[in-house]
């Protein structure tokens, strides 16, 4: 890897523009593509059919990418996940079940929160699996398993590559358990895998989109606060989006899961406000929508990301829209990361921000 912006203003657009290629590179590590399966690059190390549920830590943008990896693990694999920012983990003294697996998600491999969590796991007979990009890191070392993002090294303070890239490995990784505890059929995992093989194709895709986010950046660059709501996977989404924005843009912004709108958000809600609705076409669609109307009906500034579909579905005036290609549901969580992160930074570099080295934040926190 060299290390230089090459064409790019910022590292983060740089890295940003990468996951194409970094995602592709991350699932030929992880899928048989000759017989569309996952094959996993180690042995796990444990018996997949005595695993009794997952308990997963993680910090910022590493927990949203397990709270994504949540959603997976439980619908592919049917195992129960329990998922806590290391920091309140490692001090919760949480019993932990006989035959569990522990996840630790860590772009660095050095965050100590997370290096505590997973010490604590082990004092508590877990097996560790850890999802890093340090290969060389002490959570690496110290786990289990490492299994790795191949993102490549990442500069940028505000996370990008190695959130996509950690997707695609719990993607893969809640599909390989799945199908060797039996609750996917060979040909599910099969219909899964190539749904995974599209998602750098349309990484690419969503690049293209850039011209009309950078537009829309220039309106959120003159607010004080922005509201992202999702649902689903995008519920995470929803939280990564509002975390990138207020890191690098220092607007005030909160995600919401669409759902809770009206057990408070929802009194925020005025002309002024914008609030960002991510809503792929998936199952959840036509609940995400009703909550949508409901910022609407209160005169609330919607900006839409979706699909064509979805913004037809929507069926309200909204006040911007970024227009996905359309994709299967399933994992459309890591294409979606793209636009958001797109969005944050174009508002940041439209505010005059030091994208790259946001004030007082550190890419790796390695004391408490
Ligand atoms: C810092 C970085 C974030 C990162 C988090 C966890 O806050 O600024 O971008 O998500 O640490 O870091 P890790 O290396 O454990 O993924």
């Amino acid at each position: 890897f060299v290390v230089d912006k090459g064409n790019y203003k910022h590292f983060m657009a740089k890295e940003i523009h990468e996951q194409p290629e970094v995602v592709a590179r991350t699932l030929a590590h992880y899928i048989d593509f000759a017989n569309n399966c996952v094959r996993l690059p180690f042995e796990l190390p444990f018996d997949p059919k005595a695993l009794t549920g997952i308990t997963l830590t993680a910090c910022g943008t590493a927990y949203y990418a397990g709270l994504v990896g949540k959603y997976w693990f439980e619908r592919f694999a049917r195992l129960r996940v329990e998922i806590d920012v290391a920091s309140e983990f490692r001090y919760r003294e949480a019993p932990m079940p006989e035959n569990g697996l522990m996840l630790v998600v860590s772009q660095s491999g050095e965050t100590a929160d997370t290096l505590a969590s997973l010490r604590y796991a082990k004092t508590q007979g877990q097996k560790i699996i850890g999802v890093v990009n340090v290969s060389t890191s002490t959570i690496a070392r110290e786990s289990d398993v490492a299994a790795p993002t191949l993102a490549g090294p990442e500069i940028g303070v505000a996370s990008t590559k190695a959130f996509t890239c950690q997707l695609t490995v719990l993607a893969s990784l809640a599909i390989a358990l799945g199908r060797a505890r039996g609750v996917l059929s060979a040909d599910e995992e099969k219909r899964l895998v190539n749904e995974l093989m599209v998602v750098p194709g349309l990484l690419a895709e969503s690049m293209k989109l850039e011209p009309k986010i950078e537009q829309l950046s220039h309106r959120l660059g003159k607010t004080t606060d922005v509201l992202y709501l999702g649902r689903g996977p995008s519920y995470p989404l929803a939280l990564e989006g509002a975390l990138k924005l207020k890191e690098i843009s220092y607007i005030h912004a909160e995600g919401y899961a669409a759902g809770e709108l009206k057990h408070g958000p929802i009194a925020l809600i005025d002309e002024q406000l914008p609030v960002i609705v991510i809503a792929p076409s998936d199952p959840v669609l036509e609940k995400t929508v009703s909550n949508l109307q409901e910022v609407s009906a209160r005169g609330g500034k919607i900006i839409l990301l979706g699909d064509a579909h979805s913004i037809a579905a929507a069926a309200t005036p909204l006040a911007g829209e970024i227009v996905m290609p359309a994709m299967a549901p399933d994992f459309s969580a890591i294409v979606y990361a793209a636009p958001i992160q797109m969005l944050a930074y174009h508002t940041a570099v439209f505010m005059g921000k030091d994208v790259d080295q946001p004030r007082n934040l550190a890419k790796s926190v390695t004391v408490e």
